[in-house]
């Protein structure tokens, strides 16, 4: 298997999307009801850590959400997430998202709240977007403190260069995050690699154990961790996922 060089590349992009969004797997479907039951729970602004191409996939979910934030490191990632929002509010709307729609509508009915998938939509098309190419690591970020009620990320500061890094990312968070706000992460579990197609890309070696010590050392509490067996570990190369809520302590 070859590393992966350029996450931003056509190809990556398109093993991505391929293996992993184009189809409403139980993952998949896990990871968006976490996120609309914290959106539920939290309505007020977002910010997603790494957000890489795949913002409006996870962002569908926080429909509480009154305005969004996404960061990454690499500027053809947010560029390319720019077009999908300018194609979404064109009409031309990819069957991924529809898909995501129409399960957080479903989600959102087994937690009592009524809400069609067009509305799910409209909510993710009319809600503010600010889309920045940015490395977590520069910091202080550019917000003030406890600017955001929910602060999330879905496989990304796993992929921070270092255990340092990954740190310094939580710590900032923790500045930035409201006092009775909620961090949502999800990472890749027990593995320090994965693979994209036939190629294999690197995170950061992540379990319960070192999560809670990571997220207490930052100022944060763990509320829920839980861990969930991948769907295809085989094909995609690691163990499982775990995903987690803290709050700041
Ligand atoms: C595996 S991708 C996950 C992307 C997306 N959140 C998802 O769920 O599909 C990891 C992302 O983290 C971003 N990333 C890695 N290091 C970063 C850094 N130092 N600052 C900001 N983003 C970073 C990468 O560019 C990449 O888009």
């Amino acid at each position: 298997m070859n590393q992966v060089k350029n996450a931003g590349d056509v190809n990556y992009l398109k093993l991505y999307f391929e293996q992993f969004y184009n189809e409403m797997t139980p993952e998949n479907a896990l990871i968006l009801a976490f996120l609309a039951k914290v959106s539920l729970n939290n309505p007020g602004p977002v910010l997603d850590l790494g957000c890489g191409p795949t913002y409006q996939y996870w962002n569908q979910a926080l429909v509480f959400a009154n305005r969004s934030v996404g960061i990454d490191l690499r500027a053809d990632n947010i560029d390319y997430v720019g077009g999908v929002i300018k194609d979404l509010r064109m009409g031309n709307v990819h069957s991924r998202y529809l898909d995501v729609s129409r399960h957080v509508s479903r989600v959102l009915e087994t937690l009592d709240t009524n809400m069609n998938s067009e509305e799910v939509l409209y909510r993710l098309l009319n809600r503010e977007h600010e889309l920045m190419a940015r490395n977590l690591l520069h910091q202080p970020w550019s917000f003030a403190d406890e600017s955001f009620q929910v602060i999330m990320s879905c496989f990304g500061i796993d992929h921070m260069p270092s255990e340092d890094g990954m740190r310094s990312v939580l710590r900032e968070a923790r500045r930035v995050i409201r006092m009775d706000g909620v961090l949502s992460l999800v990472t890749l579990a027990e593995t320090t690699t994965w693979h994209n197609g036939q190629e294999v890309a690197a995170c950061l070696y992540s379990d319960e154990k070192i999560m809670r010590s990571r997220l207490r050392e930052s100022g944060f509490s763990v509320d829920g961790l839980k861990f969930v067996p991948a769907d295809n570990p085989e094909r995609d190369g690691y163990p499982g996922i775990m995903l987690i809520t803290a709050h700041p302590k």
